[in-house]
């Protein structure tokens, strides 16, 4: 785990906000939901939860929705990424959402990991997503 370097008072933001999304998932074929929150690079937080679909592999992650709303209110970097849900195992994001922060982060934004009673993990994204591909390897050579 990585060393805590997100203040209190973003970390409380992104917290209220991501529980608070977690109680509009829709996932009734999980029975999983799940809220996630991101910190743009105004200190502003976006929110997302889980929103599954009869068509199963259309269902869309809690983290990803939380990216679309930043990009959406014209946010265009992730400076950090609450997510909470609650399991017998950490909920940690899925590879697909790692690569989606890849995108908006960096390698030391900070990823936590939360359930009911707060926050329980903290990573930076480059340990979640080693050696990753990005949009400078588009760029030309
Ligand atoms: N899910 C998320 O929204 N975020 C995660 O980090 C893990 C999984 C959702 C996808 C699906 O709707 C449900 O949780 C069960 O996998």
């Amino acid at each position: 785990m990585a060393p805590i370097t997100l203040g209190e008072e973003a970390q409380r933001a992104l917290l209220q906000a991501a529980r608070a999304a977690r109680l509009n998932a829709y996932a009734p074929y999980s029975g999983f939901p799940v809220g996630a929150a991101v910190l743009d690079e105004r200190g502003r937080v976006h929110a997302g939860c889980n929103v599954e679909n009869a068509a199963y592999p259309q269902g869309v992650c809690a983290e990803a929705a939380a990216l679309v709303a930043m990009v959406l209110a014209g946010g265009s970097r992730a400076a950090a990424l609450l997510v909470v849900g609650e399991g017998p195992a950490w909920v940690t994001p899925c590879g697909g959402c790692r690569q989606k922060l890849r995108e908006f982060g960096a390698p030391d934004t900070p990823v936590l990991v939360a359930d009911g009673q707060g926050v329980q993990l903290w990573f930076t994204l480059e340990e979640l997503l080693p050696h990753s591909f990005g949009p400078e390897h588009l760029k030309p050579a």
